[in-house]
């Protein structure tokens, strides 16, 4: 099928990929030149697993190509929207300028019969506008919400967990889910959960399932809090937790917090949109959730503090990470970034390193030194902070080594990766997150 994916960012550029590796004829349009002139050229412009090679084999099988040019649009059958939708300057409700831009440029490009799928996260009834701009085109509008989760984007892609489309009610909206249904043919034909919904409800099943995978995380983060004040250990507490079905042990890794493109700006533009709705108390709890996370980040801080005897000013502290999370390179809202920029602020002499966001942090925040190598960065720290999980942090670093590098046997554990005991047992002082 002829495929246009307007928006190449994160989420735009693994979905036109992954729509070509499955055997669609796709064209990705973007208004940023430079991102356009490395995909055509088959280069990944941000770090996710698995899409270099996706985007090498489009490229020279000719199934993929890029452009600026929106009028490439015209011809294909399915026009996806994939831009983004940040956190508005002032406020925390969503920026929808740029949705607006996309369908203001694709509309002049569509036909009858086409079918436009939004995949960007947007405030519920959204979607109810933009169909009524598209109707007189004779095109269909449907809400196709991604879930994908970055560092595993290209698989979360081709082989979703579940697909949903809210569709116009009658046979216009039976037709559409049909071609989506055949666009995503591999997963369909697996039996992979196809759920067809209003557009209401497609909207809200996004912004639901990441307001609830943020409610997870700050639920463990409270009961960490409670468990430094009780010398409980909040990771047995989620191990035990967890068994129970019903609950399950995923996201409920207690530490600094959610951060991303994602979790922290849907959150609040769900509680901003609520609010307008006239619903605000109904999600009230999501400030609260908000709250949490961010305290976190305080506690990380105050931890480093307490582990230099009450002060870091002119000490050498040494962050683990820069990425929200490992397996990608996005800093944006990164609770490690934070932290680093804290201690920078109290008098740190601060050294971060990350194996795949020094660009981007550095672009953030250029006050901060960064050094690529773990090792060269843990040189003569007076602490060291694990703030994001990567494996060379996580697995790949033994206490003994670490030792020989360090000059003061410091370590927060900003994540709970490390076991405790055995980096006390090498002559640590261990400070976890909600651990005694
Ligand atoms: C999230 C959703 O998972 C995805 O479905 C949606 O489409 C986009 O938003 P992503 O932002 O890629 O995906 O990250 P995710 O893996 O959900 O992690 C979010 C943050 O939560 C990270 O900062 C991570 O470190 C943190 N986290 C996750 C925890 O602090 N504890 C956990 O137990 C899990």
């Amino acid at each position: 099928m002829r495929i246009s994916v307007i928006g190449c960012g994160y989420l735009g550029a693994v979905h036109a990929a992954a729509m070509a590796s499955i055997g669609h004829d796709v064209v990705g349009i973007d208004i940023d030149a430079d991102k356009v002139r490395a995909l055509s050229r088959g280069d990944a412009p941000f770090f996710e697993p698995g899409l270099p090679e996706l985007l090498q084999q489009g490229v020279r099988s000719g199934a993929l190509t890029f452009t600026t040019d929106m009028s490439a649009a015209a011809g294909a059958a399915v026009h996806f929207v994939g831009v983004g939708t940040p956190q508005q300057q002032s406020g925390h409700a969503a920026d929808l300028s740029f949705v607006d831009a996309a369908f203001d440029a694709l509309i002049p490009h569509l036909r009858e019969g086409d079918v436009v799928a939004g995949k960007s996260t947007v405030p519920v009834g959204t979607a109810a506008v933009l169909a009524e701009r598209v109707a007189p085109t004779g095109a269909t509008l449907v809400w196709n919400p991604e879930f994908l989760r970055e560092g595993w984007a290209v698989q979360d892609t081709i082989d979703p967990d579940r697909l949903v489309a809210g569709v116009p009610a009658g046979a216009e909206g039976e037709r559409a889910a049909d071609l989506l249904r055949q666009v995503y043919h591999p997963a369909v034909a697996k039996g992979t959960p196809f759920i067809v919904t209003d557009y209401a409800t497609a909207e809200l099943v996004k912004v639901s399932a990441n307001a609830f995978l943020a409610t997870k995380i700050s639920f463990i983060n409270a009961m960490a809090e409670i468990a430094e004040v009780t010398g409980a250990d909040v990771t047995l507490l989620a191990e035990a937790i967890g068994h129970d079905k019903r609950i399950g042990r995923a996201f409920l890794g207690a530490g600094i917090g959610f951060g991303g493109g994602c979790l922290p700006k849907d959150i609040r533009a769900f509680a901003a949109r609520a609010e307008e709705l006239g619903r605000g108390e109904s999600v009230n709890f999501l400030r609260e959730v908000d709250a949490i996370n961010l305290r976190r980040r305080d506690r990380a801080v105050q931890l480093v503090v307490e582990g230099l005897g009450g002060s870091v000013f002119g000490k050498k502290v040494t962050l683990l990470g820069a990425a929200f999370k490992p397996y990608s390179d996005d800093v944006r809202d990164s609770p490690a970034l934070e932290v680093a920029v804290r201690l920078n602020g109290l008098g740190a002499d601060v050294v971060v390193t990350d194996p795949e966001a020094i660009e981007n942090a550095r672009r953030l925040h250029p006050q901060l030194t960064y050094v690529e190598s773990r090792d060269e960065a843990l040189q003569d720290a007076d602490a060291m902070v694990l703030v994001t999980e990567w494996d060379e942090y996580r697995r790949e670093l033994s206490p003994e080594h670490a030792a020989s590098l360090v000059r003061g046997r410091v370590v927060i554990d900003g994540r709970n990766s490390y076991d405790a005991s055995v980096w006390r047992a090498a002559g640590w002082d261990y400070y976890g997150m909600g651990r005694p």
